[in-house]
């Protein structure tokens, strides 16, 4: 495992069992927080590839950590998502993703204001 570090700009090596591992980059991710470097620094939240958060630059292609398995008897090498600024590790800051999103409107409006408590009947056309 190896990542980016960008206060003192190196890629990381870690060494791990994959028979003591789960399959999952996230599951060696937890694994080197909790054995091998207590302050490794990264996201992740529902374990099923449903937030996003998790995401990362995994062998050259963006992806969940928790979704993504590691292949035995190959290195892998875990770095940030590209264009991204950097906060720490793994993590990426994310208040310009935050941004955009909100900026967006969505792509089906209601034309009355929903009453809060009351249910919201479909209508065709
Ligand atoms: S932990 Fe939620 S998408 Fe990976």
């Amino acid at each position: 495992m190896q990542w980016w570090n960008p206060e003192k700009p190196q890629l990381q090596e870690y060494h791990i069992n994959l028979k003591k591992c789960g399959p999952m980059v996230l599951d060696a991710l937890i694994k080197i927080k909790n054995e091998m470097d207590s302050k490794l620094m990264f996201r992740h939240s529902c374990w099923e590839g449903i937030y996003g958060s998790c995401a990362m630059n995994i062998d050259r292609c963006n992806g969940l950590t928790c979704l993504t398995k590691i292949e035995s008897g190959t290195n892998t090498t875990i770095t940030l998502l590209p264009h991204m600024f950097v906060i720490k590790d793994l993590v990426v800051d994310m208040t310009y993703f935050y941004n955009q999103y909100k900026s967006k409107e969505p792509w089906l409006k209601r034309k009355n204001p929903h009453v809060h408590g009351k249910e919201i009947i479909e209508q065709e056309g």
